[in-house]
């Protein structure tokens, strides 16, 4: 089965191969990606890590097109952390503008594709205007029923963490009970990600092999594919090698039964 890839994907490509071999059967349902390199990319051209970041727009748009023909439950996508504002006040700057223009420009489209969009984060720390385009953008598409692309924007995993532990010990107050009875699903409920199914698949591209504060808790079992590919040249081709990838991959969640991706 070709899924919805008809009129994008060449008779004998790499990518119609790699379609060919997918399992559709078995999809990740959540698929998350620290998009990373877009200095590296810039640096190895001689130009301003701007444009790397400029470059990095279209492997967006790849990836959520591709997320979104492929079906999957959600996409997350690492866009800034809360470490991030370390950067350069004109990077952090740069950034914010890509981030609205992006939004401004492919609304239409996520809306064509049926794409719910939301923002995972403290988006309060955000400037008003973007903060703007992120509500038009979730307002618009609230009611859509497909993939669920979530864009992390000032997000850390362990600021997550707090504030799912705000909010779980908060209905524990509310209803009297004991602090020791809090448990695993109560601070799960409370998360950012409350909505999403479980995190199957977490890509980093630039080949950094570490989490960056990213998704701590949902990352737990979690199947981790890390690409040497900067962001910028990141394409649906190598989405596909990851979903390959993963569903080769044997998944016990600490037991023994193979649970399996594999075939
Ligand atoms: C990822 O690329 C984008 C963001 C973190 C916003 P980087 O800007 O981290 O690129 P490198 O890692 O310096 O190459
Ligand atoms: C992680 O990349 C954050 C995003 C992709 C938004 P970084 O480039 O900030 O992470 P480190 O500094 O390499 O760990
Ligand atoms: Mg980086």
């Amino acid at each position: 089965m070709l899924k919805d890839f008809t009129e994008v994907v060449e008779a004998g490509s790499r990518d119609q191969k790699l379609l060919a071999a997918i399992d559709w059967e078995r999809l990740p349902k959540h698929v998350a990606i620290i998009m990373d390199g877009n200095g590296r990319w810039a640096a190895q051209r001689g130009q301003p890590r701007i444009a790397g970041h400029r470059a990095g727009v279209e492997a967006v748009r790849a990836a959520v097109d591709t997320g979104a023909r492929l079906g999957l439950g959600a996409l997350t996508l690492y866009a800034f952390s809360t470490e991030n504002w370390k950067r350069p006040r004109y990077e952090v700057d740069a950034l914010m503008r890509m981030l609205r223009k992006y939004l401004r420009l492919e609304l239409d489209e996520i809306n064509r594709q049926n794409i719910r969009f939301q923002t995972i984060g403290r988006i309060q720390k955000l400037s008003s205007s973007v903060r703007d385009e992120i509500a038009r953008a979730s307002d618009r598409t609230a009611s859509n029923t497909g993939m669920v692309l979530s864009v992390a924007l000032n997000y850390g995993g362990r600021a997550e963490i707090v504030d799912a532990c705000r909010g779980a010990v908060r209905k524990l107050e509310a209803s009297g009970r004991s602090i020791d009875e809090l448990n695993e699903e109560e601070i799960d409920r409370e998360l950012y990600t409350n909505n999403l199914p479980e995190l199957d698949l977490l890509v980093r591209t630039s080949g950094e092999l570490r989490i960056s504060n990213f998704l701590l808790w949902q990352i737990a079992y979690a199947e981790i594919y890390v690409t040497e590919t900067f962001w910028p040249d990141f394409r649906r081709v190598e989405l596909l090698e990851a979903i390959v990838d993963y569903q080769r991959r044997n998944r016990r969640f600490g037991g023994l039964k193979l649970v399996v991706n594999a075939k």
